[in-house]
């Protein structure tokens, strides 16, 4: 456990004031954004940001922006308390904790939109979601000013959207991509895992175990397009399992991996509901 004394601010002019400050003493700032509700997927971010740079700054902000009508933004779980302390003992120097209010003063009309690689897998289901998502990571990035931000290969499309962004606005921001945190059993960790009731939890191992059945499959070369068939039938035999997607794309181009070449990277995405619980899980791969 590393104890440093966090600080918790939730104004943005407290934010600059801080990052000035470091700034000029020369330290490296790492920046973990999160919505909160933190669990070992968001401290292992944290140990990465450590490990690379001198200051460590997280942001927790339930971000409207990326919420569609009918989502979850209002029941999105939410406890600030536990989440500074697991934040202190990970290790970050500056917890930013914003109110809407101060992020959106105003009606947002300056948006960000990452064409084509938001479009596919989650940007069909959830239209608009990515640039709620680039919206809100620019403005923090303009925010932090961090050397170097730390994501979770989980949200696989949201760090291609990001790193889209960032290359093609020049934004000097290094992304650093980090791997996927799991249960015992193969369950990707996520902040709506707590949604799940304990029937629904125990079938959602499903997508790791398809992912698992495509990774033996590539092995002894079978067709991606038949090992999709294979994931969806796997993931369909779960009774309280619905399907959103199973899609096989090139990463992180996410365009269709039916061309795929040797030495290509591809990307096995899974999008399934149980009852009202969405998750997402993948499998980053190489021909
Ligand atoms: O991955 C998340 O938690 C959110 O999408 C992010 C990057 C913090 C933006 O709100």
């Amino acid at each position: 456990m590393v104890t440093t004394q966090l600080l918790q601010v939730s104004t943005i002019e407290e934010v600059r004031k801080y990052i000035q400050r470091v700034r000029k003493e020369g330290k490296r700032i790492g920046f973990v954004p999160t919505m909160g509700y933190l669990h070992e997927g968001h401290i292992s971010l944290v140990q990465a940001a450590r490990a690379a740079c001198d200051v460590v700054v997280m942001s927790i902000f339930v971000n409207p922006l990326q919420f569609g009508p009918n989502e979850d933004f209002e029941r999105y779980p939410r406890d600030l308390e536990r989440d500074r302390e697991l934040a202190a003992n990970a290790g970050v120097d500056l917890l930013f904790t914003p109110d809407v209010k101060e992020m959106y003063p105003r009606k947002v009309v300056t948006t960000v939109s990452v064409a084509e690689v938001s479009e596919p897998l989650c940007g069909k289901s959830r239209p608009g979601h990515f640039d709620g998502v680039a919206t809100v990571v620019m403005k923090l990035f303009q925010i932090v000013q961090p050397d170097a931000a730390f994501f979770g290969q989980k949200d696989a499309q949201q760090l291609a959207v990001i790193s889209r962004m960032v290359e093609d606005l020049s934004v000097p921001v290094e992304i650093v991509p980090c791997p996927i945190v799991r249960e015992a059993d193969g369950l990707a960790l996520s902040s709506r895992n707590v949604y799940l009731t304990p029937e629904e939890r125990k079938q959602a191992v499903v997508l790791f175990r398809s992912l698992k059945l495509a990774e033996a499959l590539l092995a002894t070369g079978t067709p991606l397009r038949e090992i999709r068939e294979q994931m969806t039938a796997m993931i369909k035999a779960e009774p309280l399992a619905e399907i959103d997607y199973v899609e096989v794309m090139k990463y992180p181009e996410l365009v269709s991996a039916e061309h795929a070449e040797k030495g290509e990277r591809i990307c096995f995405a899974l999008a399934v509901r149980f009852g009202r619980t969405r998750l997402i899980d993948n499998w980053i791969t190489t021909v």
